[in-house]
């Protein structure tokens, strides 16, 4: 239990890394949640701060998710071997693991989500699920981007490309040879994406979401 408290904690954290904030306020001193969609994520990032803030925050916030799965990959497996720990006789590292990973993983999304530092505002997950799903099974991950990048071409609508990737990552994994925990995980994942963009799916609804590179929802 103090090694799921602690790897869960540490993967909270990972995801808390307010990047887009940080942006914002070292490139230009403002606090980037008083702005555009009011999002700490990479596209409202780029909406107000240019493309490569946009793209350095893109890249730190996939490898957030990525590095919550392997840090939580290594951690739970080296826990029980330190001198001080006596693992229950009933410990079963092969059957704990893939739960331990799964709790992770939702915890690094709820701390972009929610983060400590940020009065548990933030982000909507997207990238750091991306993150998440290459380091879990990486086809995934690639069929997610794929969708992500062709939704993009087609409609120029970042939130609608973010949410239909979140789906396809659900249909492929369950399409997959995966273990239980991580479907639950992609499954839990991508509805959080999802529901953190209630927003972005009102103003769809609207017909008022912007496409890329035509202003900001704040300013329609
Ligand atoms: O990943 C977030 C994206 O899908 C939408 O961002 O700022 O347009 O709400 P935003």
């Amino acid at each position: 239990w103090i090694a799921s408290g602690v790897g869960l904690a540490i993967a909270y954290l990972f995801g808390s890394t307010p990047t887009g904030y940080l942006a914002g306020k070292l490139l230009k001193g403002i606090d980037i949640r008083e702005h555009g969609s009011k999002s700490t994520g990479a596209t409202n990032v780029l909406r107000t701060l240019g493309k490569w803030p946009a793209l350095v925050v893109l890249l730190v916030d996939v490898l957030k998710g990525a590095a919550a799965i392997i840090f939580a990959s290594w951690f739970y497996p080296w826990f029980p071997t330190l001198p001080f720990v006596t693992p229950p006789t009933t410990f079963d590292l092969q059957t704990w693991l893939p739960w331990a990973v799964c709790l992770a993983g939702l915890a690094v999304l709820l701390g972009h989500g929610r983060s400590i530092w940020l009065n548990f505002t933030g982000g909507k997950s997207a990238a750091t699920g991306l993150g998440v799903l290459l380091a879990l099974s990486w086809p995934v991950g690639v069929g997610a981007a794929a969708v992500f990048g062709a939704v993009l071409v087609v409609f120029r609508i970042v939130s609608l490309g973010s949410m239909l990737a979140a789906l396809t990552a659900i249909a492929l994994i369950c399409g997959w040879e995966q273990p239980l925990p991580y479907r639950l995980l992609v499954i839990a994942g991508s509805i959080y994406v999802i529901a953190r963009h209630r927003a972005n799916i009102q103003r769809l609804l609207a017909g008022t979401e912007p496409r890329l590179g035509q202003g900001s929802p704040a300013s329609k």
